[in-house]
C-alpha cells in the first residue's frame, strides 16, 4: 500500500471539485434560494431536509444531521472507503494522487497489514468448519443452535481448534506474524517471550467495522465452559465503545433501514437474522455509548433497545435512556422493548417466530412513555408531597434533554402530572440548585442508575456553558472557572465564523495564539494557517484537514451552526473576538503571575513581565 495522501493534494482536489455536481449526479437536487435541496439520501423522509451549500461546499441534513464535504458524501453514500472516495474525485478531475512517506504512513500501512491479517484469520477460522473431522463438533453446535450455513456465512462465523497455536500457517516470517497477532490481540505473549493463541476451541464471530474490515473476534465456548464468551481486547484496530456487532452485515443485507434493534449478544443478532430480522446490532460487552447511538442515528431515525425483563434489564434500560436523552431530537425515536424474564432475543424469536417478534418490536414503548412511567411509579401522586417529588425526580432527566421541542414537551407532561403551569415547573427546576441534582439522582431506585448521572451531567454542563459541542480538554490547573468561561465561548465563535467565512479573516498578527495551551487556540491557529496558505478555501477544505481526528465531528457541527450574522459584519466580529481573546490571554498570564506573587515564588524576570503586561493591558483598555 502506498503512503498517505498529502493534505495539500486533498485541499487542491476539493478546491477543484463541485459538491453540487457530485451529489446531483446521484441524488437529483433542486435549487432552493442560494442552496440546493433534496430528500435526504441518508434517512427516510418525504419532505426535503437535505441541503447542499455551494459556497461552503458542504451538505447538511436538518433531519438526521448527516453532514460533510464531497469526500464524506462519497464515503457515506457509495460506501467507499476514504482512498476510494479520493480516487473517485481525482478521476473526475484527471488528477494523479501523490503519496507521501513519513511517520503517519508507517502507522497507516501497519494498520492495513493488520486488517489484511485479520481477514486471513477470519477466513482460516471459516475454513476450519469445513474440515473433517476438525470442524464437525463446531458445525454440529451451530446446527443445534438453529443456524443455517447461509447465515453462518453472512456473519463469517468460524471455528478455532484447541491447539495453543492455530495461526502459524498465515505467514512465512513467524516472528513477524507472531508480533502482528499479538498486536491484534489474537495472541498473548508470556513474560518469557513465548506467545500462544488467545482463542482456542471456540466458535468465532468476526467483529467487523462499517466497511467490513475485521477488527477483532468474539469467541464462544462450545456447549459449557468458562468464560462463555471471550472478546478481543482493545487494540489499535478495535475500540469497543465505538463498534457494534452486525452493523456491516445489516447494511450489506438491507437497502432501506427503517429501524435498528439493539441487542446484547452475538447470538441474538445472528438468531434474529436467521429468522429474517436483519436489522439488529449488538454492543460488544459494553453498555451502549453515545458514540454508538450517534453511529446508529446516522443510519436511521428509530432505535429500539431490546432488554431482558429482569432487574438488570431495567437498570440497563435506564442507562441507555441516559445516553439517549441528550441525542434525542424531535425527529428521532427511541423505543424500549422488554422481554419476559429469562428470555433473550435469540430464545424469543425461536419461540414465537419473526412475525410475533416484529409485533413486539412495533409495540415497544417510546423512551418518553417509559421514562414517565418510571418516574410516576416511584411517586404516590395521591399524597400531598407526591407532585413535588415527581418534579424533583424528573429534573435530572430534563437536564439531559437538549432538543428544545422535546424539552418543552417533557416539561409540559410533568407539569400536567404535577398540577403546575409549565412556567412554574421550569422555575422550580431552575431554583432547585445544582446540589439538588445530586440529591435527586441518589433518591432514584437503583444504585446503578444514580452512577450514570455523573458523565452525562458533565456533558450537560459543557453544553450549557459552551454550546452544543464539547471539544474542551481539561484546562491547565492554574486556570480557574472564571478564566475558563472567559476563554471557551469566543474560541468556538471564532472557529465557527472562520470555518464558514474563511474570506473574512482579518489581517493581523495572531502569533500569540500559539502560546495558549488550549485546543480551541490550536484549532484556530491551524485554521488561520490553512486559510493563509491556500488561495482558494472553502468550509469543505478547512474541515477536511481534521478528518480522522477527535475534533472532526465538532468542526462539522460548527461548520453548520447558524451564525445569525450578516456576511459583511463577519470580518468586524472576528476582529473584535481576536482582540478579546488576546486580552483574555494577557489576563490569564497576569492571573498566573499574580498567583506567584501571592505565594511568594515570583522571580525578578516575572515581575518585569508583569509590568509589560500591565502596560499592554492598559493600552488595550
Ligand atoms: P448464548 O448463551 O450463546 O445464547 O449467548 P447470549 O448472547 O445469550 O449470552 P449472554 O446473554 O450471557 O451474553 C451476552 C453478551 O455478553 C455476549 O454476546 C458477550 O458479548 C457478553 N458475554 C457473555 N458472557 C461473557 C463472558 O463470559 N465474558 C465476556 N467478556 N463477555 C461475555
Ligand atoms: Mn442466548
Amino acid at each position: 500500500m502506498a503512503g498517505r495522501i498529502p493534505q495539500t493534494f486533498l485541499n487542491e482536489l476539493l478546491a477543484r471539485t463541485d459538491l453540487v455536481e457530485v451529489i446531483d449526479r446521484r441524488v437529483p437536487l433542486k435549487k432552493a434560494g442560494r442552496n440546493y435541496s433534496a430528500c435526504c439520501p441518508f434517512h427516510n423522509e418525504k419532505t426535503p431536509s437535505f441541503s447542499v451549500n455551494p459556497d461552503k461546499q458542504f451538505y447538511y441534513c436538518f433531519g438526521c444531521g448527516a453532514s460533510g464535504n464531497a469526500l464524506t458524501f462519497l464515503m457515506e453514500y457509495e460506501g467507499q472507503d476514504f482512498v476510494a472516495a479520493v480516487e473517485d474525485l481525482a478521476g473526475q478531475q484527471s488528477m494523479d494522487i501523490p503519496r507521501e512517506s513519513g511517520q503517519d504512513d508507517a502507522v497507516y500501512a501497519e494498520n492495513q497489514q493488520l486488517f489484511d491479517l485479520m481477514e486471513k484469520v477470519a477466513d482460516s477460522y471459516q475454513q476450519n468448519l469445513k474440515k473433517r473431522p476438525l470442524g464437525i463438533k463446531a458445525v454440529e453446535y451451530l446446527k443445534q443452535r438453529g443456524l443455517s450455513g447461509e447465515i453462518a456465512k453472512l456473519y463469517g462465523i468460524g471455528y478455532v481448534p484447541g491447539e495453543w497455536q492455530n495461526l502459524q500457517h498465515l505467514g512465512k516470517d513467524q516472528l513477524k506474524l507472531q508480533e502482528q497477532l499479538v498486536k491484534t490481540g489474537m495472541m498473548i505473549r508470556k513474560d518469557n517471550g513465548h506467545a500462544y493463541d488467545r482463542f482456542r476451541d471456540r466458535i468465532m464471530f468476526p467483529i467487523r467495522n462499517r466497511r467490513g474490515q475485521v477488527l477483532g473476534f468474539g469467541g464462544r465456548v462450545i456447549d459449557q465452559g468458562e468464560p462463555k464468551y471471550l472478546n478481543s481486547p482493545e487494540t489499535t484496530l478495535f475500540h469497543k465503545g465505538k463498534e457494534l456487532y452486525g452493523i456491516f452485515e445489516m447494511r450489506r443485507k438491507l437497502r432501506d433501514i427503517e429501524q435498528i434493534i439493539i441487542v446484547e449478544g452475538y447470538m441474538d443478532v445472528v438468531a434474529l437474522a436467521q429468522y429474517g430480522i436483519y436489522n439488529s446490532v449488538a454492543t460488544l460487552g459494553t453498555a451502549t455509548t453515545s458514540e454508538h447511538l450517534q453511529t446508529l442515528f446516522r443510519i436511521c431515525h428509530t432505535l429500539v433497545f431490546c432488554f431482558d425483563g429482569d432487574r438488570a434489564g431495567r437498570a440497563a434500560a435506564l442507562r441507555a435512556l441516559n445516553h439517549a436523552l441528550p441525542q434525542l431530537k424531535d425527529t428521532r425515536e427511541v423505543r424500549l422493548m422488554f422481554l419476559p424474564d429469562g428470555e433473550d432475543p435469540d430464545s424469543m424469536v425461536r419461540a414465537i417466530g419473526m412475525k410475533a417478534f416484529n409485533e413486539r418490536v412495533e409495540s415497544a414503548s417510546t423512551l418518553f412513555d417509559y421514562l414517565i412511567e418510571h418516574l410516576t411509579s416511584q411517586v404516590d401522586m395521591n399524597t400531598f408531597e407526591g407532585p413535588a417529588k415527581l418534579v424533583h425526580l424528573a429534573k435530572p432527566f430534563a437536564q439531559q434533554i437538549t432538543d428544545p421541542i422535546l424539552l418543552s414537551r417533557f416539561t409540559h407532561k410533568i407539569a400536567e402530572l404535577s398540577g403546575l403551569a409549565d412556567r412554574q415547573l421550569e422555575e422550580s427546576w431552575r431554583e432547585d440548585s445544582s446540589s439538588g441534582t445530586k440529591a435527586v439522582a441518589n433518591s432514584t431506585q437503583t444504585p446503578s442508575n444514580s452512577n450514570n448521572f455523573e458523565p452525562d451531567r458533565k456533558f450537560q454542563q459543557n453544553q450549557s456553558a459552551f454550546g452544543s459541542t464539547s471539544y474542551e480538554e481539561p484546562p491547565p490547573s492554574h486556570i480557574n472557572q472564571q478564566t475558563e468561561s472567559r476563554n471557551k465561548a469566543p474560541f468556538r465563535r471564532a472557529i465557527a465564523l472562520l470555518l464558514q467565512h474563511p474570506e473574512a479573516l482579518p489581517p493581523a498578527d495572531m502569533s500569540w495564539l500559539g502560546s495558549i495551551e488550549e485546543l480551541g487556540a490550536r484549532i484556530l491557529l491551524n485554521l488561520i494557517k490553512i486559510i493563509e496558505k491556500n488561495e482558494e478555501v472553502t468550509t469543505a477544505i478547512l474541515v477536511e484537514n481534521w478528518r480522522g481526528t477527535a475534533e472532526h465531528p465538532h468542526l462539522i457541527k460548527l461548520a453548520n451552526q447558524p451564525l445569525y450574522a450578516e456576511s459583511e459584519n463577519i470580518n468586524a466580529e472576528l476582529s473584535e473576538i481576536f482582540k478579546r481573546l488576546e486580552k483574555n490571554y494577557l489576563l490569564d498570564q497576569w492571573d498566573s503571575l499574580l498567583e506567584k506573587v501571592r505565594n511568594g515564588s515570583v522571580t525578578a524576570a516575572e515581575k518585569e513581565e508583569m509590568k509589560r503586561l500591565q502596560a499592554e493591558l492598559s493600552k488595550q483598555g
